[in-house]
């Protein structure tokens, strides 16, 4: 029982297994389409939406020791001061130093990027960080990021869907087509019923992008590339609009909380970045994946950290960042400092619709790298057989993208779910930091195993990224922490009631 705990499948054995006929996926992705594939996932709403709402902090009126970082708690027990000082109303606003954040961000998730692509170039196999743990930490290390995983996709294309309505009901509302608020809004917010009977476009959103990506990837990856396209223009061109309305008075005080405002607005923005690692979902589809999966992984991590530094400098010099507390400014800040500073109609739309493009691009790729990792999962036999059939024509696992996209779809139509940004955040950063730990195993254990791609100044560069990682994680809330422990708890009695069971692994051995 404990050895199959700790028990690691063989990486050739992995490889061998994705190159069985009936499981195997068509390989139509070069380097060009992954980095799109990257980009599309990244930029998608936190940029339109968290931007705002992280330089200009959050307030509440009743203090909770559940809103209070982790971090901060740590600290004030290391100095002796218990809870005493412990900050319970929110966090601090980090004004126009959010594009700190957002650049220091990109550092850590350069160093668990540069993590993935070395193992994504080892086992260029489906199922991202999943694979490479069962490969390197064993089952149920292998079991806990699968799992993991599943809440980082899911929670994040939720709250995706959901702000891609809202900004969708807003521009139709612009040209004077009003939603009725009863069939396009959640039906359950702050913890109560709103009357509301469905949120449609939420939910029809991952409806039609499950259709396209059952057809085919090779189709997605194209519209894909064509989404890419449109929401960098959109981007470039409020830098440009954007940047004519700059009051520089407005980038006064640079850091209204010093270094702590930029580390608290870091762990909100990381979110924004979530999105490269599924270029390594893609490993399968990939014409030559050695080379091409490191290349998507940084090439798209670089792209996005240009303009999101770009971005937030833009938007903070528009508008002073108290103006992004609440309300309007606060749900699409982009928007909002466009219109109210009179920028050009017709500029305004193209940026928006930009911006809907971007979330729907983001919004397929999450989808696609999620139905990956429940295949990977259940051709290891953790997951029901359903989850790793394969269309018969289409070559894609369509019973993993239909079930995922009713995952999403219907909590998408259904919930508002404002915290669950964070959610996803933890949810990723321990994945970053398991795989992180991951390179620096494989790199003793099986030092002589081809890497087309190497990190550089193992195992400093991964500790780097662990550390880095982690810090991020002890900036969420105690809430975050708790949720994030319920999933792990939920999903350890699935893996012992059901998974461990009926694990290829287990079989294998046990032959
Ligand atoms: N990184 C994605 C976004 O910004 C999840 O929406």
């Amino acid at each position: 029982m404990g050895s199959q705990l700790f028990c690691c499948k063989s990486i050739d054995q992995l490889i061998e297994d994705s190159e069985q006929p009936e499981r195997r996926l068509k390989k139509s992705l070069g380097w060009v389409s992954l980095t799109a594939l990257g980009i599309g996932a990244i930029i998608g709403s936190g940029i339109f939406v968290l931007t705002g709402t992280a330089a200009a902090g959050e307030y509440f009126q009743a203090p909770s020791i559940l809103r209070a970082q982790v971090l901060d708690i740590i600290i004030n027990f290391l100095q002796g001061h218990g809870t005493a000082n412990v900050l319970m109303h929110g966090r601090p606003p980090a004004g126009p130093s959010i594009a700190i954040s957002f650049f220091l961000v990109a550092v850590a998730c350069g160093f668990a990027g540069l993590c993935y692509a070395e193992l994504a170039s080892m086992i260029p196999i489906a199922g991202s960080a999943y694979t490479y743990s069962y490969a390197t930490l064993g089952e149920i290390f292998a079991w806990i990021i699968g799992w993991d995983l599943i809440l980082e996709y899911v929670v994040s294309n939720v709250v995706v869907a959901i702000g891609f309505s809202a900004y969708t009901k807003a521009q139709l509302s612009s040209f004077g087509l009003e939603l009725p608020n009863k069939w396009s809004t959640p039906v359950w917010e702050s913890g109560h019923w709103t009357g509301s009977c469905f949120n449609v476009p939420a939910f029809l959103i991952i409806f039609i992008l499950t259709v396209l990506l059952v057809r085919g990837v090779r189709e997605s990856a194209q519209a894909n590339n064509v989404m890419v396209a449109i929401k960098i223009a959109a981007i470039l061109l409020f830098l440009v609009v954007g940047g004519m309305l700059v009051n520089p008075t407005n980038w006064k005080p640079f850091a209204p909380s010093g270094f702590g405002g930029v580390v608290t607005g870091g762990a909100i923005v990381f979110f924004t970045y979530i999105g490269f690692d599924s270029v390594s979902t893609a490993a399968e589809e990939a014409k030559n994946p050695q080379r091409d999966l490191p290349i998507g992984i940084i090439l798209s991590l670089i792209v996005c950290t240009l303009l999101y530094v770009g971005v937030s400098i833009v938007l903070l010099g528009m508008m002073k960042y108290t103006t992004f507390v609440s309300g309007d400014a606060a749900q699409a800040p982009v928007a909002y400092a466009l219109q109210v500073l009179g920028a050009n109609r017709f500029s305004r739309s193209i940026i928006v619709v930009g911006a809907l493009t971007g979330m729907i691009s983001s919004l397929l790729v999450f989808q696609y790298g999620q139905a990956r990792i429940w295949y990977a999962m259940s051709r290891d036999r953790l997951f029901p057989k359903l989850f790793s059939a394969v269309h018969p024509r289409f070559k894609t696992p369509h019973w993993s993208t239909w079930i995922a996209g009713f995952a999403v779809g219907i909590p998408a139509g259904i919930f508002a779910v404002s915290d669950a940004a964070d959610l996803s955040n933890i949810g990723t950063l321990f994945a970053f930091v398991l795989v992180s730990l991951g390179v620096i195993l494989l790199r003793r254990n099986q030092p002589n195993r081809p890497r087309a791609f190497r990190v550089p100044l193992v195992p400093w560069f991964p500790l780097a990224s662990v550390v880095l990682c982690g810090g991020l994680m002890t900036g969420l809330t105690v809430i975050t922490w708790i949720r994030f422990v319920v999933w792990l708890v939920i999903g350890l009695v699935i893996y012992y009631c059901y998974s461990r069971k009926r694990s290829t692994l287990r079989a294998a051995n046990q032959a």
